[in-house]
């Protein structure tokens, strides 16, 4: 097991990632003095696989264990599903002091996040990270939020939990589909931050496709404590963490533009190379670097072009992005594989011109 201390000037509390970890919760949450009633928001899916071994560890350790489930799907982010949740925790007498649970992916993590933030001003919160992407971004760092509208993430604040465990065996259920929306992300931090991260990935993709458990813990181990660095550096988003939206700003403009029916690690994948590629264009990054980010994004099965869209409209919807830091198009760039920047200064037309080469 790999543990991960994180120091926030307000929060202190770890990270714990290894295999087989959900059966020991309910001795982790006594240590953090948590006690009486506990509380796990998931879903069906994730109950089906994981509910029993949370409930007899839970037991074990002599919590009242109460499981509220909500459908699956990222619709369930909502106020009103929020709301539904208050409702219920009103009824069992949810405490201050009574422990909110997030099992699932980012999605439970978000939600049950929110309302564990928000209920009586806030009672502790314990992620319990189930997908990928949950184990390696969502549930690190402390973003809770609910949709709004047309607006993702829109209702949110800074939460930070008490305590986060990332089971790696849960990752042996997820679908193919979400294990490559997560991967696009561990690729992420390996391409900005952490050049041995990228190297063991370009070397290992068919243990990692098969869930090997030792190689999941250290690459899921290598994305948090990249996460945590900036976390810790900057936790209310206001300068470097936005470093970690490499490739996002590519990927979340052809999210909008198909109607989200590419997926998010697609997406983020093609923005990735996308990013690259203005990185070389703009003479920061040599060719060499960029044909490996390429072919580390194929490697998974992850697209490397924009699969019949509009650039034009993608071009528009990256405006309507670039309202929200102050009238610019803001791009994270790389000088060398390992090494970010962000850049304000990334001209239309040189993204216009990358985006028709990935046509
Ligand atoms: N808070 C943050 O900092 C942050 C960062 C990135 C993404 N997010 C949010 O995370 C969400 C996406 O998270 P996600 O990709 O985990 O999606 P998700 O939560 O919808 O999970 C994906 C699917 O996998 C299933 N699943 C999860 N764990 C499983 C397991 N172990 N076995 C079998 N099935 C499993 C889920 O039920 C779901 O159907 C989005 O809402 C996004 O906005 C938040
Ligand atoms: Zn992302």
């Amino acid at each position: 097991m790999e543990k991960i201390a994180v120091n926030l000037p307000a929060d202190k509390y770890q990270i714990l990632i290894g295999s087989g970890l959900l059966t020991g919760l309910g001795g982790h949450l006594l240590e953090l003095g948590l006690c009486d009633k506990a509380v796990v928001i998931t879903n069906p899916v994730v109950r089906h696989h994981y509910g029993k071994i949370i409930e007899e560890s839970l037991d074990a350790a002599g919590f009242k264990t109460i499981i509220l489930e909500v459908p699956d799907g990222e619709e369930q982010k909502s106020l009103q599903q929020a709301g539904q949740l208050y409702e219920c925790l009103s009824e069992i007498e949810a405490e201050r002091k009574t422990p909110v649970l997030a099992l699932g992916g980012g999605v439970i993590g978000d939600l049950a996040g929110f309302v564990a933030a928000t209920y009586m001003r806030g009672v502790p919160l314990v992620q319990l990270p189930t997908s990928l992407l949950a184990q390696v971004d969502s549930s690190v760092g402390g973003k809770v939020a609910v949709n709004h509208g047309k607006l993702k993430n829109n209702i949110g604040v800074f939460y930070q939990p008490r305590l986060v465990t990332a089971d790696i065996s849960t990752l042996k259920t997820l679908p193919a589909a979400e294990s490559e929306n997560g991967l696009a992300e561990v690729i992420k931090y390996g391409i900005i931050r952490d050049p041995e991260l990228f190297k063991l990935i370009e070397l290992n993709i068919g243990k990692i496709k098969s869930a090997d458990e030792k190689l999941l813990e250290d690459m899921v181990s290598r994305c948090v404590s990249i996460k945590v660095g900036v976390v810790e550096q900057d936790e209310k988003d206001l300068g470097l963490r936005n470093i970690l939206n490499f490739g996002h700003t590519v990927g979340h403009a052809l999210e909008a533009v198909s109607d989200f029916r590419i997926p998010h690690g697609q997406a983020v994948a093609i923005g990735m190379l996308a990013a690259g590629r203005i990185s070389w264009t703009v003479g920061l990054l040599n060719e060499v670097d960029v044909s490996r980010i390429k072919s580390i994004i194929k490697k998974p099965g992850l697209p490397v072009t924009i699969p019949g869209l509009d650039v034009g409209r993608i071009m528009q919807a990256m405006e309507h992005d670039k309202k929200k830091v102050g009238g610019k198009l803001r791009f994270v760039l790389l000088r060398a594989i390992g090494e970010a920047l962000i850049s304000d200064e990334v001209s239309a037309e040189v993204v216009e011109k990358v985006l028709k080469d990935l046509l």
